[in-house]
């Protein structure tokens, strides 16, 4: 025993972790642009999930127009509102009627945070990769 047995163990972890954190760093720069778009991916799963737990694909299609309004025209008809998202995830939950033969009917069962999950995936649409070819 030399008085610090375990000093140079000690330093050999922070070493280590310093190591690792800066590893995760240099990861996290050159990842972004796929970590965020994987993280994309998961948000979008997330709400389809929810979409179909609240059967919400009943009434609605992404792209086709059902009894409701097929999302992607939702999306159209709120860009460029900044309070798009919260809208709509107030009126997933309110319900709404615009005067048209059906109306959407509320869901208090859904909550507000799973309420904006749903109208972020909503949104998305509109920013499809198919934008560029899209008519308008
Ligand atoms: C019974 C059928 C039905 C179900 C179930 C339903 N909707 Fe709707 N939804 C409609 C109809 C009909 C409209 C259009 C109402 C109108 O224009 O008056 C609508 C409109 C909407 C809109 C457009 C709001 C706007 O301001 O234009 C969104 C977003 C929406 N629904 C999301 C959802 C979500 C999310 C769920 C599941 C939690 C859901 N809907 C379940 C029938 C339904």
């Amino acid at each position: 025993m030399n008085g610090r047995p375990f000093a140079p163990a000690k330093e050999r972890v922070a070493r280590r972790r310093l190591f690792a954190v800066a590893l995760a760093i240099a990861a996290a720069a050159t990842l972004t642009p796929s970590a965020s778009a994987a993280a994309d991916r998961i948000a979008a799963a997330d709400a389809q999930r929810l979409l179909g737990q609240y059967k919400c694909y009943i009434c609605h299609a992404d792209h086709e127009t059902k009894a409701g309004p097929a999302y992607v025209d939702v999306a159209r008809y709120f860009r460029g509102r900044a309070d798009a998202v919260p809208t709509i995830a107030r009126e997933i939950r309110r319900g709404m009627r615009r005067g048209g033969p059906w109306h959407m009917p509320p869901h208090p069962e859904v909550s507000p945070a799973e309420a904006q999950t749903m109208a972020r995936y909503i949104m998305s649409l509109d920013h499809a990769p198919t934008r560029a070819n899209a008519p308008r």
